[in-house]
């Protein structure tokens, strides 16, 4: 199919950046802007790995993981599965089949599997966060100045997705697929009972040329054009957002309707429905969804120690502090949520199920940047601005008891979560670089070293691989924990080797890790194709394969370490929730000299604890630069 066939109304504004052209997070780019559809119809199709290829790989990720009788156990289910003319065949001549005719054969499926049929809570277990630096301002003066520059950055930035002429992103000299790109904006996941929905306003006939405001856990419609098309200026959006708080200083407290966004998603799909059988409640609901993004002004907390602010802000953009602080002041729904607190902070919470880390980060690298740079606006009148419209809702009693048990939910979800932001300065990719290694290969060592240092096991790991070298790509597994790393993480912990002997086995470690991330970004990694085949047993009414009720397999998708690298120019941190309780969700921003990274775990197992976490992971990084350091031969 061809990609344009797909397209639908488009809309082309004559304004040309303030900024001019970005730089994307990898920083290599394409001259600007080739238009967009040309370039995604260059782009290659997603391959389906051979049968065989994908069953071997799995029985060397799973390797470390399991115990020998576990293991022989595992082998004969999948020599049994891939056997000639067996029920493996079988399915991989389906997936190959439902592949022929489709754009991208998984991301449809992994856009239900992975977000819209969760039926999880999207606030920490999905909703990933970004905090910026500590700024200046403070007061609600300075909030809104401050939010009316992070408004106009963003409106600066969608000039080029409007005109479809962002850069191509490109990863390791290859351009990436940028439909991503152009999903972010103007979109909003749908509550449902088994399934959401989700939906971009974008290029629909008539797109949306407001945003969402919520402050004191109120909502308001805020029109950001003028009638010429042209974004309302800085100096505008300050007078604009004043009105909001001022209107509201003089309104009765509001139920926090929003809390219901953090529900588990059928509960409510389910509160949902009953919201919007109300014709205001529904006019309301839909203005916020369409919305270009959500600003979300939140109150003052309680004073936070300067050391413990970044981590503080990681949370606090995660999931809102809790019911008593800005939970409610949020719509857990909307792609894009901007939150500009009363002290410095300024962050965001992003809804999954749109788009990978990248985009979002080139989002802000941009906000951040223009943030910085002061720039010459034309003078503008605020004579002629309507008013910002207040949406208001109408709450049966049966919503406020929903509201109650949501509250209670999300406070107890935010209470067993701690997070800790390292900001790693002793070195960065630049010493790793210099070793010939890859920086991000080294990273996902040192994560294997710090967790088997303090648990004395191999964890299962997820590190996200991008597939965006295809259309229409999402992302793969880099399972990162192999044989290798194993016998790299084992003798160092026992002590007993030369450091030439452990040199020898990180650079092994650190090159099988690299060659799992060529093969995965490829195309040929395994855990998306043993969910095709998977899935289509069950799209064509065949029974699950053994394989896949195998404990084995069960344990290989248990991560304890759920990983991710999301570039920033900027000193910006993402950060996201663990996947088990034994285990972390890490996320970091490698820089040429330093390495941001941010720390999650539940705190049901005493074990798991970021301050740990953190400090054996800063030795492993020390330690593993001491090896290759002492190893190499002098001068
Ligand atoms: N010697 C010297 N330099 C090396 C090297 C070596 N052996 N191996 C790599 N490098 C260099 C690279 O050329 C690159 O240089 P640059 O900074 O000038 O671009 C740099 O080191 C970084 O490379 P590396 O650390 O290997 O990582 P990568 O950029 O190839 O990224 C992944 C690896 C897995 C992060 C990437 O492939 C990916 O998939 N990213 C997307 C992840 C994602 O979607 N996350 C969000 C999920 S929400």
């Amino acid at each position: 199919m061809i990609y344009s066939k797909l397209r639908p109304h488009l809309v082309r504004h004559s304004l040309v950046s303030l900024h001019g052209q970005l730089v994307p997070k990898h920083g290599v780019l394409s001259v600007p802007s080739s238009r967009f559809y040309s370039h995604q119809e260059s782009l290659p199709n997603l391959p389906v790995p051979t049968l065989q290829q994908t069953l071997d790989k799995y029985l060397k990720t799973v390797t470390p993981l399991v115990n020998e009788s576990e293991f022989n156990h595992t082998q004969k289910l999948v020599q049994e599965f891939g056997k000639a003319n067996g029920i493996g065949e079988k399915l991989q001549e389906l997936l190959l089949q439902h592949a022929d005719k489709k754009e991208n054969w998984l991301s449809d499926w992994w856009l239900d599997e992975a977000y819209l049929k969760s039926r999880a809570s999207v606030v920490i277990h999905c909703s990933p966060s970004v905090s910026f630096p500590k700024y200046k301002f403070s007061g609600v003066k300075g909030q809104v100045e401050q939010a009316a520059k992070v408004v106009a950055a963003i409106l600066d930035y969608k000039v080029n997705i409007d005109n479809e002429t962002l850069p191509v992103e490109m990863l390791s000299g290859k351009p990436l697929c940028m439909d991503q790109y152009y999903r972010i904006l103007s979109s909003c996941r749908i509550p449902g009972v088994e399934k959401d929905g989700s939906r971009c306003y974008a290029r629909s006939w008539r797109p949306p040329r407001h945003i969402t405001v919520i402050y004191k856990n109120k909502y308001f419609e805020l029109e950001v054009y003028n009638r010429d098309r042209t974004p309302l200026t800085i100096r505008q959006l300050e007078t604009q957002l004043s009105r909001i708080v001022t209107a509201t200083n003089g309104m009765p407290h509001s139920d926090p309707v929003g809390i219901l966004t953090s529900e588990d998603r059928d509960t409510w799909g389910s509160a949902y429905q009953t919201l919007m059988e109300d014709r205001q409640n529904q006019a309301s609901l839909r203005s916020i969804q369409r919305s270009i993004f959500a600003l979300c002004l939140d109150e003052r907390l309680s004073k936070v120690s300067e050391n413990r602010w970044r981590s503080d802000m990681a949370g606090r953009c995660l999931h809102g502090g809790g019911s008593q602080y800005n939970t409610g002041n949020r719509w857990f729904d909307k792609t894009v949520q901007m939150i500009v607190d009363q002290d410095g902070g300024v962050g965001l919470a992003y809804e999954h199920s749109p788009a990978e880390g990248p985009p979002i980060a080139a989002l802000l690298d941009h906000v951040y940047k223009y943030c910085d740079e002061p720039i010459t606006q034309p003078r503008s009148s605020i004579l002629s601005l309507p008013h910002p419209k207040f949406l208001p809702f109408n709450i049966k009693e049966d919503t406020k008891v929903r509201i109650e048990h949501a509250s209670m939910k999300v406070d107890s979800l935010i209470n067993n979560l701690t997070i800790e932001v390292l900001n790693f300065k002793d070195f960065g990719k630049d010493f790793i670089k210099s070793q010939k290694l890859s920086p991000d290969s080294f990273f996902q060592i040192a994560l294997q070293l710090a967790y088997y240092t303090l648990h004395n096991k191999p964890p299962a790991t997820y590190e996200s691989a991008s597939l965006r070298r295809f259309r229409l790509g999402r992302t793969d597994t880099i399972r990162s924990c192999s044989s290798t790393s194993q016998a790299f993480t084992e003798a160092v912990v026992s002590g007993k080797s030369s450091v030439q002997d452990l040199a020898a086995k990180l650079r092994d470690a650190v090159a099988a890790h690299r060659a799992y991330t060529v093969c995965a970004v490829s195309g040929n990694g395994i855990d998306r194709h043993l969910l095709g085949l998977r899935l289509i047993a069950t799209k064509s009414g065949l029974e699950t394969p053994d394989i896949y009720n195998d404990p084995t397999y069960k344990k290989a998708m248990s991560f304890n370490l759920s990983t991710s690298q999301v570039p920033c120019k900027a000193d910006l941190c993402m950060a996201f929730g663990p996947a088990v309780n034994e285990g972390y969700g890490v996320c970091y921003n490698p820089k040429n000299n330093k390495i941001l990274v941010s720390i999650s775990v539940f705190n049901t197992i005493p074990e798991y604890n970021t301050v740990k976490f953190k400090n054996t992971l800063i030795s492993s990084l020390q330690r593993m630069k001491d090896i290759l350091v002492a190893a190499s031969p002098k001068l």
